[in-house]
C-alpha cells in the first residue's frame, strides 16, 4: 500500500512538473548526483526498437521492466529471452491482440515506452497519458494533423508529460556542433538541412530469412517494419520521416523556445526504387506479384520550412534508392559552415570558418573542431554510452528519459516538440498532393514559443 501511495505522490508531483507548472529550466534545476528511486516502466511493442530501448534499461539498476504488451508473441519471445540474459524478473506479458496494451495501462508502472508502427502511437501515447502514464515516444510523423493537437490536448488536460525520443539529437557530432552553436562560432545562424537518407530497400521488403536484403515480400508475409511500414509508400507521399533530421536542427535553432517554424512547401520525385528493387531481386522478377504494385511515396521528397526567425530548413527524405547512410546536415551561419557526410562520427564532415581559419574558400575536416567542441554530456557519459545503440545515442535519449522522470524536471523534447515535428509530415502530404502548395505550420504551443527558454544539452541538462 505504502508503495502505491508513494507511486501516486510521485506522479502527482512529475505530472506538475509539465509545461506552464514548472518554471525553472532543466540547467538551473537538475544535478547530476544520483538519485535513488526505481522508475517502474512498462513497454507497447517489443519489436527491434522497443528491444533497444529494453536492452538500455535492463543495464540500468534504477529501473524494472514490468510488463510488455506486443500482440506478436515471437517479438515479446524475443524480449523475454533479451531479459533473462540480463537475469532480470520476467516482466508481465500482454499479448492477446492489438488492444491488449490497454491492459498493460492498469498496471502499477510510473511509464511506458512506445516503439509500435507509426499508426498506433496517437492513439497508444494519448491512452497513457490519460491512464496517468509517462510517455516515451518513438519517432515518425502524424497520420493526420489533428492527430497533434490531439497529443497537445491531452498533455495539457492530464498534464502528464510525454516525451519525444529522438535519438539523432544526441549524436556526438551534432552535440558538438550544437555546442559551437552557442558558443556563437557559427556567427547568426541562417540555414539547416537534414534529412532521412538511408536506403530502406531490405528493410522494406524483408521476409525474415536474414535480417537485410532478404526478399521482396512485405504486409503479412513481411518481418518486422515490411510487416507496416511499406504500406505507407503504397498510400502516402510526402516527408514521412521528417523527425531525425529536423530534430537536432530545430534543438540549434531554439524551435518552440524563441523561435517556430512558420510555413513548409514539399516536392516529391517520380517513384522508381521499389519497383526496380522486387523486379531486379533474385527471389523477385517482373512477374512477381509485387512488381505490380504500385508505390505512391516518391524516391526522393523535399520539404522547406520557414522560421519566424527569418532562418529556412531543407529536409530530405530519401529511402528507396542505392545509397550509402548520411542524414546529410548543414548548419550554416553568418560565421560557419557544417557539412556532415558520415553516421556521427566526429572526422566524417566538412567545416568552414574564414575569419577562425585565416582563409577562404577551403573546407577543413570536421575532426579537430567537433573533438575540441565535444559536448560536455558526451565528455560525462561516453563510458556509458560506449556500448549502446545507433553510437552510443540511444544511451543519452533513454538516461534523459528516466533521469527526467526521477528528478521531476521537464523533459528537453517536450509534447510541443512532439507535435511540430509529427505535424511535418501530413503537411508536406498536403503540400505534395497540391503541387507544393505552402501549407502553414500551426503554432502548437499557443503563443508560449516566445517565451519558453530552450533546455535540451545545457549544463546541468540530461
Ligand atoms: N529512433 C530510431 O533510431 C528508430 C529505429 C528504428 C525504428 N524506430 C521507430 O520505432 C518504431 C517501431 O519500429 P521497429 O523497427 O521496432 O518496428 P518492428 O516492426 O520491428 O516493431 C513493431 C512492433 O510493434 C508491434 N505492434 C503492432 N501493433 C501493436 C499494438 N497494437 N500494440 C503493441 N504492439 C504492436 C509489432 O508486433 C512489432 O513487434 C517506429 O516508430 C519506428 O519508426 C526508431
Amino acid at each position: 500500500m505504502k508503495h502505491n501511495s508513494n507511486r501516486r505522490d510521485f506522479l502527482k508531483t512529475t505530472a506538475l512538473a509539465g509545461f506552464g507548472a514548472l518554471i525553472l529550466p532543466n540547467s538551473l534545476f537538475a544535478s547530476h548526483e544520483r538519485v535513488v528511486k526505481k522508475v517502474r516502466l512498462g513497454f507497447i511493442a517489443t519489436g527491434l526498437r522497443g528491444q533497444g530501448h529494453m536492452q538500455e534499461m535492463l543495464k540500468r539498476d534504477d529501473v524494472e521492466i514490468v510488463a510488455i504488451a506486443d500482440p506478436d508473441k515471437k517479438m515479446l519471445a524475443m524480449a523475454q529471452k533479451l531479459v533473462a540474459k540480463y537475469k532480470k524478473p520476467a516482466p508481465k506479458e500482454f499479448s492477446n491482440g492489438n488492444n491488449d496494451y490497454k491492459n498493460l495501462l492498469k498496471e502499477d508502472i510510473d511509464a511506458v515506452i512506445i516503439s509500435s508502427p507509426w499508426e498506433w502511437h496517437k492513439e497508444q501515447g494519448i491512452d497513457a497519458m490519460r491512464a496517468g502514464k509517462i510517455v516515451g515516444m518513438e519517432v515518425c510523423g502524424a497520420m493526420k494533423l489533428s492527430d497533434c493537437w490531439d497529443y497537445v490536448k491531452t498533455y495539457e488536460e492530464t498534464k502528464v508529460p510525454i516525451m519525444m525520443l529522438e535519438n539523432v539529437c544526441y549524436r556526438r557530432d551534432i552535440m558538438a556542433v550544437l555546442n559551437m552553436v552557442r558558443k556563437g562560432m557559427f556567427g547568426e545562424l541562417i540555414h539547416g538541412q537534414g534529412g532521412y537518407e538511408h536506403d530502406l530497400r531490405g528493410v522494406l521488403f524483408n521476409d525474415g530469412q536474414s535480417p537485410y536484403n532478404s526478399g521482396v515480400e512485405f504486409g503479412e508475409k513481411g518481418y518486422s517494419e515490411a510487416k507496416w511500414r511499406t504500406n505507407h509508400y503504397i498510400n502516402r507521399n510526402g516527408e514521412l520521416y521528417p523527425t531525425h533530421g529536423l530534430g537536432p536542427v530545430a534543438v540549434m535553432f531554439d524551435i518552440n523556445r524563441g523561435n517556430r517554424l512558420l510555413r513548409l512547401s514539399s516536392f516529391s520525385s517520380k517513384a522508381r526504387g521499389l519497383n526496380k528493387y522486387i523486379v531486379e531481386h533474385p527471389k523477385g522478377g517482373k512477374e512477381h506479384p509485387n512488381a505490380k504494385v504500385k508505390f505512391k511515396q516518391g524516391d526522393v521528397v523535399t520539404t522547406q520550412i520557414q522560421c519566424a526567425n527569418g532562418e529556412t530548413i531543407l529536409l530530405t527524405h530519401d529511402t528507396s534508392l542505392q545509397r550509402p547512410y548520411n542524414l546529410g546536415f548543414r548548419v550554416q551561419g553568418t560565421e560557419g559552415l557544417w557539412q556532415d557526410f558520415g553516421a556521427g562520427e566526429l572526422n566524417k564532415g566538412f567545416i568552414y570558418f574564414e575569419k577562425a581559419m585565416k582563409k577562404t574558400h577551403e573546407w577543413e575536416t570536421t575532426e579537430k573542431w567537433l573533438t575540441e567542441n565535444d559536448h560536455p554530456l558526451w565528455q560525462r557519459y561516453s563510458k556509458d554510452a560506449e556500448s549502446s545503440g545507433h553510437g552510443g545515442m540511444d544511451f543519452f535519449v533513454d538516461n534523459t528519459f528516466i533521469e527526467c522522470i526521477k528528478r521531476n524536471v521537464e523533459f528537453p523534447l517536450d509534447v510541443y516538440d512532439l507535435a511540430t515535428w509529427y505535424a511535418i509530415t501530413p503537411l508536406s502530404e498536403m503540400s505534395v498532393e497540391n503541387n507544393g502548395a505552402v501549407q502553414e505550420i500551426p503554432d502548437f504551443t499557443s503563443g508560449a514559443w516566445k517565451n519558453r527558454k530552450p533546455v535540451f544539452g545545457f549544463d546541468g541538462a540530461f
